[in-house]
């Protein structure tokens, strides 16, 4: 246990971009109080494990990482244990890791600050307090953006999937108002952010009275000086009419929609209780193509659910083949404790799970090669994000998230340029410069 006051802080992030937003936002607030980001972060004075519980065993990782932070001369940093598994694991993490001084859940890091000190007067600090969004209002001002941003708008999870942690973790669903947003939107794009990507566990979830993602997008779209606007993580049944449009008219709005399936048979998703059906998702796929016929589809799949069987499996692989994906995570199905499907019978084999997601990894990987070989021979724009490794060459993101690498003199971050994209692999695409376009 530390008793000073550390001068000096690093966060290390697991997990969602959820998780990168709340650690810069941790940062904001440390530095705000004078600390600063430590150059060498093996020798921070504090440290914040921003953590994330949602597959394997996260918390077991937590602690290991714990017991590394110890220096050479057996002291170790102020620690902060933050995130899901703070929130999940509670003052179980400082009995079983005593170097442990602070245990700070999800909603509550807005008071960070005042938890340090409560540590260098030589306390322990747990909070894992749940209410919502009184951090939004203490948090201060954003001052430092990237030309590609993140904007928390929505937190937390009703829906209850049988598997998912994040309901117990991240609590009820709840909306940031709309005026507050709009607000923190111009004051990102007054710093110099050019693409927003609005955040949150349900995106599309987001109301505010009447208003729902849809009409926060089209505000959002007169903000002069913004130029691309994107949103996840969504949930089916919060795909509304009115979003789905926003994609026909916003232009500013950009063809990618990340819509997690999870798994494409009927029974499955029952017992997963995603209260969507394989027939509805794919009836929602067909509205956002009849107005988009280019959108980038991405998702998330879950394999070995417990009792699933070869034949249900196979419509995960099929579902795959109708939705065609531009991208999309797969992970073998992790039992988290707390959860029903976690007591539920027939757990899979794990060699089973390991076999399931070789084939559906395999089957998304020539998907995305074969979307990225189309984009070939195409003129498209390109928001460049940050340096490459090679000399001159800039990285940055097509209008359907894929990473374009260019070799060009005289451009900077935050450019937006039009290019030709010349060749293409399963992760990136090279782009030749055509001109610059109007930022
Ligand atoms: N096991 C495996 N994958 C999970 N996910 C959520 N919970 C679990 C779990 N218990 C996956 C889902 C979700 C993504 C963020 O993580 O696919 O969409
Ligand atoms: Fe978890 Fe389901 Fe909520 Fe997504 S919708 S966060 S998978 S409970």
């Amino acid at each position: 246990m530390s008793s000073e006051s550390p001068k000096t802080f690093t966060i290390k992030n697991y997990g969602c971009q959820m998780n990168v937003y709340d650690g810069d936002r941790m940062a904001e607030l440390l530095s705000a109080q004078g600390m600063s980001a430590a150059a060498d972060k093996a020798n921070a004075d504090l440290v914040v494990l921003n953590t994330c519980h949602i597959r394997e065993k996260a918390a077991e990782k937590v602690y290991s990482e714990i017991g590394r932070l110890r220096r050479r001369d057996g002291s170790s940093p102020m620690i902060a244990v933050a995130g899901c598994v703070a929130q999940a694991e509670g003052s179980e993490i400082s009995r079983r890791a005593r170097e442990v001084d602070i245990v700070v859940g999800p909603q509550a890091y807005h008071k960070l600050p005042e938890m340090v000190a409560s540590v260098a007067r030589g306390e322990n600090v747990v909070d894992l307090d749940l209410p919502g969004l009184d951090k939004f209002d203490v948090l201060p001002k954003r001052r430092k953006t990237g030309a590609a941003t993140f904007l928390t708008v929505q937190e937390g999870c009703d829906k209850f999937c049988t598997y998912c942690v994040v309901p117990y973790t991240r609590g009820a669903e709840i909306s940031r108002g709309f005026a507050e947003l709009i607000d923190e939107a111009k004051a990102l794009v007054d710093e110099g952010a050019k693409e927003i990507t609005l955040l949150g566990q349900n995106v599309n979830a987001w109301r505010d009275g009447e208003q729902d993602l849809g009409t926060l997008i089209r505000a959002l779209d007169q903000i002069d000086g913004l130029a691309r606007i994107r949103y996840m993580t969504s949930h089916p049944n919060d795909m509304t009419d009115g979003l789905i449009a926003a994609h026909a008219e916003v232009e500013k709005l950009m063809p990618y929609l990340h819509l997690p399936v999870q798994a494409g048979n009927d029974r499955i998703l029952k017992a997963m209780n995603r209260s969507h059906s394989r027939d509805s998702y794919l009836r929602i796929l067909d509205k956002v193509r009849a107005v988009r016929p280019d959108i980038a589809l991405s998702g998330d799949f879950i394999v070995g659910f417990p009792g699933e069987t070869d034949a249900e499996f196979e419509d995960t692989l099929s579902i795959v083949r109708e939705a065609r994906y531009a991208h999309a995570f797969s992970f073998k199905y992790s039992p988290r404790p707390g959860t029903p499907a976690a007591t539920m019978d027939e757990q899979v084999a794990p060699e089973v799970a390991d076999e399931r997601l070789q084939r559906l990894q395999a089957l998304i990987n020539e998907q995305q090669t074969a979307f990225n070989r189309d984009t070939v021979g195409k003129r498209t724009s390109v928001l460049l994000e940050k340096p490459g490794k090679l000399d001159g060459q800039l990285i940055g993101r097509s209008p359907w998230l894929q990473s374009v690498h260019i070799l060009a003199q005289g451009l900077s971050i935050g450019d937006i340029v039009e290019v030709d994209i010349v060749d293409a692999g399963p992760l990136s695409l090279k782009g030749e410069i055509t001109m610059r376009a109007a930022a």
